[in-house]
């Protein structure tokens, strides 16, 4: 089981953590049933990088980067050395903390 804290760098969002998380879901999948506003263009199948986070704490809980994720990665607003992509950020067998940042979802408004 996993604490996982979302994180939003848009003004006003305060942070939100979920507790008692269950390994084998996806970054995005856990922000999805719990009502955060995370795009996932392509329906979380790594084809594209609407969602495009940042991990903060804990990125050894969490799939490895995969070749294919780090090149749309590289096609991401603003990518950084923890960019992650959230559906391919599948939570491993275990437990911890984990902290992510979300970036603006309002940027992708009018795609
Ligand atoms: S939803 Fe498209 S790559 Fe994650």
């Amino acid at each position: 089981m996993y604490n996982v804290t979302y994180k939003f760098e848009q003004k006003g969002l305060e942070p939100i953590t979920f507790n008692n998380v269950e390994d084998g879901q996806s970054l995005l999948e856990v922000a999805l049933i719990n009502d955060i506003n995370l795009h996932h263009n392509c329906g979380g199948v790594c084809a594209c990088s609407t969602c495009h986070l940042y991990v903060e704490q804990g990125d050894t809980f969490l799939e490895e980067l995969s070749d294919r994720e780090e090149d749309f990665i590289d096609r991401a607003v603003n990518p950084r050395l923890n960019s992650r992509l959230g559906c391919q950020c599948v939570l491993k067998p275990g437990s911890g903390s984990i902290v992510v940042s979300l970036p603006d979802q309002s940027q992708f408004l009018g795609e």
